[in-house]
């Protein structure tokens, strides 16, 4: 068992309550930071919505999420006890006299316990309903306690650079930017965390971390899923604004940024916003070359009838919202000047993976014979996001035998092998994180915009140019075909290092 820090007690506020982020993600990861004793002996766990629920109905449906989403389920039996910590507020986002009823749970948990609790509001809810309660959470007076009261946002985070600045006015009306916290959910998978131990702990990769070893990078986050019942809020999103935004842009920080001086949640945050500001702004005549986009049709996966996107429950029959994305990015400074980022992401591909390629240019081959080098390739770095945990190093070796022939072979490290592959999930960190007050792992204000400012140019043209080709791709494909020519105009052809699992 891990060793957590003793925290203050805590009242977690959950807006959405009844919602499915908190169904399938938060309550499970809160109840395993419970199972580990991670949260403190005194806690609150206050779901909000306007479904109704008893506390014991509430606690039912939330014990079911356990059974079907937890990674630990409930072995013990310790269900019962978490869930006495549990429990409902049916309310209206838009009565502002309901809100009175935190500050009173919270006021009598002090009164318990004799110390002022953390409070937690976790806004697992529609981004429209966010403005109205951080402004009706704004009137309470628990609200201005900047050591103790924290507020949690869920991506989307703004709909583009304009909203996003409006919604970050907003919450910098009520509160510090110390005490929000922007949720990027990649940023706390351990996968991701460990690309900064990959870099910096390590002497031998940053020395060639930069433009004269490295050729290219790549970045693939591929679903297999469809939009699985979100078509109302995919129809408003698409995959640019959805993963690429967001989680894309914060994995290629983690692979560009320069080394921390120390590791501080700014310090940190400063690195990687330095990478953001450097990543070259397309020229809206430029989009066709350096971006594409697909929309999935109807097909087979598996052995199984898919319907295509513009079948799904919520969506247009004529839409043109895009479910595949793909990207050439370059980051101007001096580290990466010349060394173009790829990053593709899409639902309903052939494999679900999200892994990180470092492509590094190729050796002289001059010295071996030609017959030697023919199935030699460039060194290469892979790092497996999930659902492989793994990092990869191919390298090339003497293939046995009396004629000289080189092949590539891999070194590997891989997290099931090498730990109890016991790895918390991503909210788990995260939630943790917000309870002990480190804000590291989450988006500040200035890095949401710059990320915005990034893909505005690409959303502009898109939305001008409609697409006349979709859906363009098929279930279980790696996407459409330009995504293959966007990449192969420079020589080079998407990799996927991790095996179908
Ligand atoms: C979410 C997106 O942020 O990330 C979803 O809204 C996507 O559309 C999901 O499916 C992918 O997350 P993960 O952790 O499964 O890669």
């Amino acid at each position: 068992m891990e060793n957590y820090k003793k925290l203050k007690s805590v009242i977690f506020f959950i807006f959405g309550g009844s919602g499915d982020l908190n169904y399938r993600k938060l309550n499970p990861a809160l109840f395993n930071l419970y199972l580990n004793g991670a949260l403190p002996e005194n806690f609150q766990i206050v779901g909000i919505a306007r479904t109704k629920y008893s506390d014991e109905k509430y606690k039912a449906h939330l014990k079911e999420g356990i059974k079907e989403f937890s990674r630990t389920k409930d072995k013990n039996g310790n269900w019962q006890k978490f869930a006495e910590h549990i429990s409902y507020i049916e309310m209206d986002a838009a009565d502002s006299g309901a809100y009175k009823q935190l500050e009173k749970l919270t006021a009598e948990m002090e009164k318990e316990t004799g110390v002022h609790p953390i409070v937690v509001f976790y806004m697992a809810v529609a981004p429209q309903l966010v403005p109205q309660i951080v402004e009706n959470i704004g009137k309470l007076q628990i609200c201005h306690n900047v050591e103790c009261t924290r507020i949690v946002v869920e991506k989307p985070f703004g709909h583009d650079l304009e909203s996003a600045i409006t919604l970050n006015n907003i919450l910098l009306k009520q509160f510090e930017e110390d005490q929000i916290y922007r949720i990027d959910h990649y940023l706390g998978k351990e996968t991701v965390q460990n690309i900064l131990a990959l870099r910096f702990a390590n002497s031998l990769f940053e020395p060639l971390w930069n433009r004269n070893y490295i050729e290219h990078v790549q970045i693939t986050a591929a679903e297999t899923v469809g939009v699985e019942g979100r078509g109302g809020y995919y129809e408003q999103a698409g995959a640019l604004r959805d993963m690429i935004q967001n989680h894309i842009l914060q994995l290629l920080c983690m692979i560009g940024m320069e080394p921390p001086v120390f590791f501080s949640a700014d310090e940190i945050r400063n690195k990687k916003v330095d990478v953001l500001h450097a990543i070259r702004i397309i020229k809206p005549d430029e989009v066709q070359h350096y971006a594409t986009r697909g929309q999935y049709g109807a097909g087979w996966m598996e052995g199984e009838k898919v319907e295509g996107y513009r079948q799904e429950p919520n969506v247009n029959p004529t839409s043109t919202t895009e479910t595949f994305a793909a990207v050439k990015f370059f980051i101007d400074n001096w580290r990466w000047e010349g060394v173009p980022f790829y990053v593709r992401t899409g639902k309903r591909l052939h494999q679900k993976t999200t892994e990180v390629t470092i492509q590094f240019k190729p050796a002289p081959d001059f010295s071996f014979p030609k017959e030697a080098t023919e199935t030699w390739r460039s060194n290469r770095l892979s790092i497996g996001i999930s659902p492989m945990m793994n990092i990869q190093l191919r390298f090339q070796a003497k293939h046995p035998g009396q004629t000289l022939i080189l092949t590539p072979v891999d070194m590997e490290f891989d997290y099931q092998n090498s730990f109890n592959g016991d790895e918390p999930e991503a909210y788990e960190t995260l939630l943790y994180d917000v309870v002990d007050g480190d804000a590291t792992l989450f988006m500040r204000a200035d890095q949401v915009e710059a990320a915005w400012k990034i893909i505005m140019p690409i959303l502009n043209v898109w939305k001008e140019r409609r697409p006349l080709d979709f859906p363009d791709y098929t279930p279980g494909s790696w996407g459409p075909e330009d995504a293959e020519a966007l990449i192969a105009r420079d020589g080079h052809n998407w990799i996927v290092s991790t095996k179908k699992q």
